[in-house]
């Protein structure tokens, strides 16, 4: 028997893992969002919800981060677990163990574990030998966890998404591919405007409907009536080198006032960050009105309690 097919003893129902968007049905989309909105709301109260007692959960960063580890570290902690934290550096992975085997090893001895790490084969190849739920912290393909966070906000803030256009302004990168699935499963419309040379490649997102997809030259023909407006750095970790090329290419791609003036008046304005201010967007719009920022930031702690909870135990009847 392979170490992905293996029980873990420690968990109800078959293994899951959430490696990319589309791993979850919208029902199960639609579930962990209504019990991120529980969740939410009792934390809000100071309400105790220990639901994760004594489980474990190992972090593994081969990249920076300040909201996935904190949000992790403290919604665990919440749930009323503990958590471990790698990196590469300070692990046996930075001296060339396999990744195949650290799955192994870690999976003994954790609950779950969250990775963020370079190409999605990685976290694949970690999700196959192990015997606990995995989760993508972000991967060069895909960020899932943060547009579960998108669209609790906007769902707070705007109510259904369905039927509403986003639109993506910039990098054609691990989020924009992760906003395309999430408009492939709960049927809203995804506008892409990204420099030549930068744009979604075809090879990877498939045939999509255009229903679902349309992709502009101009940055503002992709912006028009949009219902959330969303944008992220010209250069995403692990592309560093390619930085000045990327500068150059990305000079008309930033999310100003007048961009923002031709979104549907009721617009609202994310970024996953960490921002550039005068890169991808201006000042005044990540920090005026129509900004939600902060909101979606503080969203990842309550949709990644939901998830590791969902992925530990399964749907859990309404409280
Ligand atoms: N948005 C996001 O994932 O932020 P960090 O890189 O700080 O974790
Ligand atoms: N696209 C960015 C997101 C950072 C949270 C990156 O991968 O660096």
């Amino acid at each position: 028997m392979s170490d992905a097919t293996t029980q873990n003893t420690m968990q109800n129902g078959p293994l899951r893992h959430f490696l990319q968007f589309r791993d979850f049905s919208r029902a199960e989309i639609e579930y962990v969002l209504g019990r991120a909105k529980l969740i939410k709301d009792k934390f809000k109260r100071y309400q105790p919800h220990h639901t994760l007692h004594d489980r474990t959960l190992a972090m593994v960063f081969e990249k920076a981060s300040t909201r996935t580890r904190v949000s992790f570290e403290a919604g665990m902690y919440q749930l009323g677990g503990s958590v471990i934290h790698l990196t590469t550096t300070d692990s046996q992975l930075g001296r060339s163990e396999p990744i195949e085997d650290t799955a192994r090893v870690v999976s003994r001895m954790v609950d779950l574990v969250m990775i963020r790490t370079f190409e999605q084969t990685r976290i694949e190849r970690f999700a196959a030998h192990s015997r606990v739920p995995v989760i993508n912290g972000l991967t060069n393909e895909y960020h899932p966890c943060q547009i579960l966070a998108d669209i609790f906000t906007f769902i707070e803030l705007r109510g259904a998404i369905q039927g509403k256009t986003v639109a993506w302004i910039g990098d054609a990168n691990n989020m924009a591919y992760t906003w395309l699935q999430a408009a492939e499963l709960l049927g809203f419309t995804l506008h892409v405007s990204a420099p030549k040379g930068y744009q979604l490649n075809g090879k990877l997102t498939g045939q999509v409907a255009s229903s679902v997809l349309r992709e502009f030259d101009d940055p503002m023909q992709a912006t028009r009536g949009a219902h959330l407006v969303t944008t992220d750095v010209w250069t995403s970790m692990g592309f560093e080198d390619e930085n000045e090329d990327r500068r150059r290419a990305f000079a008309d791609w930033c999310v100003d006032a007048e961009m923002m003036a031709v979104a549907d008046p009721d617009a609202i304005f994310m970024h996953c960050l960490p921002a550039h201010r005068g890169e991808e967007v201006s000042s005044d719009v990540i920090d005026g009105p129509q900004s939600v920022v902060w909101d979606e930031a503080e969203n990842r702690l309550h949709v990644q309690k939901a998830l590791m909870e969902f992925l530990l135990l399964g749907q859990l009847p309404s409280e």
